[in-house]
């Protein structure tokens, strides 16, 4: 009974709290309230309905009457994976009415690049350097799962890779941090929206925190090793971007970073996270990297693991029960202090009173009409249309001209639906999927188009079908040939060792060279492949990633002309696997290899050529280099120029260019700056970009473009690890990529 009562009046002084709430004007007040409502509902839990709240389960197969009671007890905060939104309402009526605290469940859920409506694959997305249009997908992704009563999203994943053996590759924005960065914010912007009560918007989470990218050799889950000026310059600024915007969550990486797990690191998550960066959401682990710390030989057993998780800072438990089975034995034994788990609890809940799930804890109905709207899937389309890269166009046989007499369509991934939505998209559906095969046929009439699929699947090596192909490709005007990787070859715990096309589909494209017939070729993958054995025997090469539900018009649209390709590479292209890691920022060695020497094979083992840093046997470069994309039209950059030759810290340096367009299409060119320190503290990158812009042109267009550059631009984490600007010279580039033959550059000086 007195339990009740002082139940009641918590519930009292939230609805007061609510009230008050309503008419607060500033943030502040509206802070103190919500802090108040947190205070009264932690003085009346028990310690086992704290432990509850840092709980958070997996809803494999159906609901259990096990399951329920436990959300009637209060044992659990949170599920992951909670069936549909009729499930969701049922498990939430338990949490609100029969458990003793009413205390709301969160629902999360991978919503990675779409919901019902599928987006491009991450990167994809990254290579649209359009953060506004990410935004946007992200917002509708947003909607789409709130509407069928899900709450928070595992996304964005912000981990910088600079492996594409690493199948989560897929799952980021590619290799660069200040691109990573401004993707960062977009997302989180689009999941969010301007406010996270809103009950279309989705609490955010940045995984994983940190270095998770960074695994040995490109296999999943492995090893991390990264010097702190290097975690901080490379790999945690998205992070930084991420929490600057508000970010609702973060969950802990499974890695083993430096020697000690993510999910323990006490530094990452709060010294960096809550110290420095002053993060105000909940932390939670990724699945079962609380109990993994047993096997990476961190933890001696549950209960250990349990105690370093909560004392590193993890507030929830994902999947694993270690909080559950031990946490009230560590508090009660005094190995752990209850300020702690109330630490923890506070900020679960305060995400919880933000999303304003107090006050608005059901999911809706769910509602057909909600998803894949049609303006929706348009955004769908211009992301696909954005994400593509043209690696290749000789003899600009793209665009094909509309009224092709005839075209063969070729290749296991023209109309393989499932394949083109990606890894990760549990709520996508192949029926919704629109297939390059059917938006052509479409596009030209199905009388036009000659389609055999050639081989069964992306990975099969049966080559009785090339006949066929063959005789296509022979009997039509042009061809283009869908080759890649299905999706189940990228994402989590599928890293792969070979970049090549699996499976027959090289030598498809040898005996349809044969032909002498021009093909295009069209990739769909989910990383960067390496297919240079192939690339010269066809005339164009279009690469569109895994590029969702509007794949297919997004392509056709491309592939005739409708619009010019405008993506560009956010990750590099090796040449071979013996390569990696190859990403554009690296520094420069002692012995930097030669500009001369591009192109070919460094000397032989009796000479090699200048002991430089080369490989005997391949060019030092990459295959297709970062920013890296071409448009059916040609762009023109003048010579930079600089408001001075020299600034101070507190200046702003203006770096000027002009654009033109010099061919026959409109088209969109991503205008990159990138910058050199050229002497520091510790050694910098070689070049790092520090801004792009998106300008469309008509033909014959010009326009000025200007950049500013700001003490911010210029500073890293220097040696003595504190963040600022060192005086010397720069070098500033601006171009189409970041090779150096794409680059027009000057140098700058800054002095005290
Ligand atoms: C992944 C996370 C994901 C989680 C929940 C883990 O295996 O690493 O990225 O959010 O599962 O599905």
């Amino acid at each position: 009974m007195k339990d009740k009562m002082i139940v009641i009046m918590a519930v009292l002084a939230a609805i007061i709290a609510t009230a008050c709430n309503e008419k607060t004007s500033s943030l502040q007040e509206a802070e103190i309230i919500l802090e108040k409502r947190m205070d009264s509902l932690l003085s009346v839990m028990t310690l086992e309905e704290k432990i509850g709240q840092m709980s958070q389960v997996n809803l494999e197969s159906g609901i259990t009457e096990a399951l329920l009671e436990s959300i009637r007890k209060g044992e659990i905060g949170s599920l992951l994976n909670a069936g549909d939104a009729i499930n969701r309402k049922q498990l939430q009526q338990v949490a609100m009415k029969e458990s003793r605290l009413g205390i709301p469940l969160i629902f999360g859920r991978d919503v990675i690049h779409g919901y019902r409506t599928v987006f491009p694959i991450p990167l994809a997305q990254s290579c649209s350097w359009n953060t506004s249009l990410v935004e946007k997908a992200a917002a509708i992704a947003a909607y789409e799962a709130a509407s069928d009563g899900i709450h928070w999203t595992f996304s964005p994943m912000l981990d910088i890779a600079r492996d594409p053996r690493w199948g989560r590759i897929a799952e980021g924005n590619g290799e660069d941090s200040y691109l990573g960065s401004q993707l960062a914010i977009a997302m989180v912007k689009g999941y969010q929206g301007d406010d996270l009560s809103d009950p279309a918007s989705l609490a955010a989470c940045a995984k994983h925190f940190a270095g998770y990218g960074a695994a040995e050799g490109g296999r999943d889950y492995n090893t991390t090793l990264i010097p702190e000026t290097e975690l901080r310059n490379v790999y945690l600024p998205p992070f930084h971007a991420a929490v600057k915007a508000n970010i609702a969550t973060v969950m802990s990486a499974f890695n083993d970073l430096n020697g000690t797990p993510a999910t323990a690191n006490e530094f990452l998550l709060k010294k960096i996270l809550r110290t420095e960066w002053g993060f105000r959401g909940f932390v939670v682990s990724d699945w079962t990297s609380v109990t993994e710390m047993i096997n990476h030989g961190y933890a001696a057993g549950e209960k250990d693991a349990a105690l370093k998780a909560v004392q590193a800072g993890v507030d929830m438990e994902m999947v694993s029960r270690s909080f559950t089975h031990y946490l009230k034995e560590l508090v009660q034994s005094g190995t752990v202090d209850e300020k702690l788990i109330d630490d923890a609890v506070r900020n679960i809940l305060s995400i919880k009173f933000r999303k304003g799930l107090f006050d608005n804890p059901y999911p809706q109905a769910p509602d057909e009409i909600t998803f894949l709207r049609p303006e929706n899937l348009e955004v769908a389309k211009e992301l696909a249309i954005q994400s593509t890269v043209l690696l290749k166009n000789d003899n600009s046989v793209l665009p094909l001209r509309e009224n092709i007499q005839s075209l063969a369509v070729i290749g296991p991934l023209a109309d393989a639906p499932l394949e083109q939505l990606g890894m990760w998209t549990p709520d996508g559906r192949v029926e919704d999927a629109i297939t390059p095969l059917a938006a052509i046929r479409k596009k030209i009439g199905k009388d036009r188009v000659i389609y055999v699929p050639a081989l069964e699947t992306g990975r099969s090596t049966d080559k009785s079908q090339f006949a066929r192909a063959v005789a296509a490709a022979r009997n039509a005007s042009a061809c283009v040939v869908f080759l890649g990787e299905e999706q189940i070859l990228s994402g989590e715990a599928h890293s792969r060792a070979f970049l090549n096309l699996p499976g027959a589909q090289e030598e498809l494209i040898t005996e349809l060279a044969r032909t002498g017939k021009p093909i295009v070729l069209v990739i769909m993958a989910g990383r960067p492949l390496i297919f240079s054995r192939i690339s010269g025997k066809v005339q164009a090469i279009l690469y569109a990633w895994h590029g969702g539900t509007m794949a297919g018009p997004a392509l056709t649209d491309l592939l005739f002309g409708i619009v010019s390709p405008s993506g560009k590479l956010s990750v590099s292209f090796p040449r071979a696997e013996g390569q990696i890691p190859l990403y554009y920022n690296h520094r420069n060695t002692g012995r930097p290899p030669q500009p001369e020497n591009q192109g070919i094979p460094a000397g032989t083992p009796l000479d090699p050529v200048n002991f430089t840093s080369n490989y005997l046997d391949l060019d030092y470069t990459p295959e297709y280099p970062f920013g890296y994309g071409l448009s059916y039209t040609t762009f023109d950059y003048s010579p930079v120029t600089l408001s001075s030759p020299e600034i101070t810290a507190g200046d702003t340096l203006i770096v000027r260019t002009s654009l033109s367009n010099k061919g026959k299409y409109n088209g969109t060119e991503i205008v990159q700056i990138y910058i050199r320190d050229m002497v520091g503290s510790i050694t910098r990158p070689v070049k790092e970009l520090k801004g792009f812009q998106r300008i469309n042109l008509k033909p014959g267009e010009s326009r000025e473009v200007t950049f500013k550059l700001t003490a911010t631009d210029l500073s890293f984490y220097r040696k003595d690890l504190t963040f600022g600007t060192e005086t010397g010279e720069f070098m500033v580039w601006v171009g189409k990529s970041s090779a150096d033959h794409d680059l027009k550059g000057i140098s700058f000086s800054l002095s005290e």
